[in-house]
């Protein structure tokens, strides 16, 4: 039978909840009735509202369990699994000594890659995250080995081929030509390809020259329905070294702008150090940040003003950025967030930190239309939280007196222990 009714706690946003978290955007049923057919949702309501008849579909019962779409990372490296806390260093110098000695390994050794790769898919799907935005390395047989590993699970997952020519060893730069050629033979090969897509990946301004940025924003035009994803205003240092390889652009996201990577479909990484000017521009042109608050607290790198982009009406989204990122868990990056928000004066709500995670976070990578939440039509990616996985968890969540204080406990306390299972397009991928 294709037709699966799941009985429990359900709780999905039909819409931004804003910084102080209105509960009109939320949908929530206590004991509630998610109808999925040929994994899509077909229905979401009181279980008593749409008592499916049990001839029809597969009763799947969750208990007090709570279900909830499944999460979106809107930024994260695969290649850089295995070096996740790794000691010391700020940005420029966690590089130089850790990603890229791990991204050359990638490039030398193609089982290395396909082992990381599908220890990666299984990690994020671990995690309750179904649908990521990622970068590969600048080997095209990163992503050829990522995208092999998210089409086995059937995932909804963007990626992209690292365009690197400079400011990196010599294993890990390419030439502007081969860097296109790979680029639009990973498109050709992979865009729609199941429910995989394809993201432009300069790493970053200083490991391009102006000749390599401009081609990718040439590409992007070439490709509307792609991706553009970059870091930017991550770290003080980086942002100095910018300026001075882009001495003719004003600010970061300048050369960016210049090189005609700026616009609806862009994603920026980070955004820890924006000027006003530099917020308005990418609000302005439609584009969405990735707020990385393990990473940017691990790296020391800052903390991001999501106050500030939120009221500028910027999309956006929360990644982890493993492996600056501490955490593949999204709930743990919830917490994060929120602390970040402490020190910055405003208390993340916990439907607002929902809303990043799911809904906020597909609207940013342009997917909001396919998942995201539980509107009828959308595809059927949701996770099941056990909010008594722990013992302290069990005792801290019975004393919940509605769902905001229950999500919010379940993000400060949460992480990889939560999910009890997690779908994929209406199909039981990972089970505690
Ligand atoms: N900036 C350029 N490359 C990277 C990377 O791999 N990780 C992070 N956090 N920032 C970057
Ligand atoms: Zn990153």
């Amino acid at each position: 039978m294709n037709r699966t009714a799941h009985r429990g706690r359900i709780a999905h946003l039909l819409g931004d909840p804003g910084s102080t978290g209105q509960s009109k955007a939320l949908a929530h049923f206590e004991d509630g009735c998610l109808l999925v057919e040929a994994g899509k949702i077909v229905g979401c309501d009181h279980w008593d509202k749409l008592s499916p008849d049990s001839g029809q579909w597969q009763l799947i019962e969750h208990g007090s369990s709570l279900i909830l779409p499944g999460f979106v990372d809107t930024h994260i490296h695969f290649a850089q699994t295995d070096i996740i806390a790794s000691f010391g260093q700020h940005l420029l110098e966690w590089l130089n000594d850790y990603a890229f000695p791990v991204e050359q390994r990638i490039g030398r050794d193609r089982q290395y890659a396909t082992d990381t790769a599908q220890f990666f898919v299984d990690e994020l799907i671990r995690n309750g995250t179904t649908s990521a935005l990622v970068f590969g390395t600048v080997h095209k047989h990163s992503i050829d080995a990522l995208f092999d590993a998210a089409l086995v699970k059937n995932m909804r997952l963007i990626g992209g081929k690292v365009l690197m020519d400079r400011g990196a060893p010599d294993d890990l730069c390419e030439t502007i030509s081969q860097g296109r050629t790979d680029t639009l033979a990973l498109i050709d090969e992979w865009q729609n390809k199941g429910r995989l897509g394809y993201a432009i990946t300069p790493r970053f301004a200083p490991t391009s020259t102006w000749d390599q940025l401009t081609d990718a924003g040439h590409m992007l035009r070439e490709h509307p329905d792609v991706l553009m994803h970059t870091h930017l205003s991550e770290n003080k240092k980086e942002i100095e070294l910018v300026g001075e390889l882009f001495p003719d652009c004003d600010d970061y996201l300048g050369v960016y702008e210049k090189a005609g990577l700026l616009c609806d479909r862009a994603v920026f990484a980070h955004c820890v150090h924006l000027s006003d000017s530099e917020q308005s521009r990418i609000a302005a042109a439609g584009a969405s940040i990735a707020f990385c608050p393990t990473s940017n607290l691990f790296l020391g790198s800052g903390l991001f003003n999501l106050r500030a982009a939120r009221a500028a009406n910027i999309n956006v989204g929360l990644g982890t950025d493993v492996g600056a990122g501490s955490s593949f868990s999204m709930l743990s990056t919830q917490a994060e967030a929120y602390k970040v928000g402490q020190l910055r004066g405003h208390a993340l709500h916990p439907l607002e930190a929902l809303y990043l995670a799911t809904l906020g976070g597909a609207k940013a990578l342009h997917i909001e239309a396919k998942v995201g939440n539980f509107e009828t039509g959308k595809e059927a990616d949701f996770v099941v939280i056990n909010p008594m996985a722990s013992p302290l968890l069990a005792r801290r969540t019975a004393q919940s007196p509605d769902i905001m204080d229950l999500l919010f406990a379940l993000g400060m306390l949460g992480g990889q222990m939560v999910i009890q299972e997690t779908w994929l397009a209406g199909h039981r991928s990972y089970v505690a």
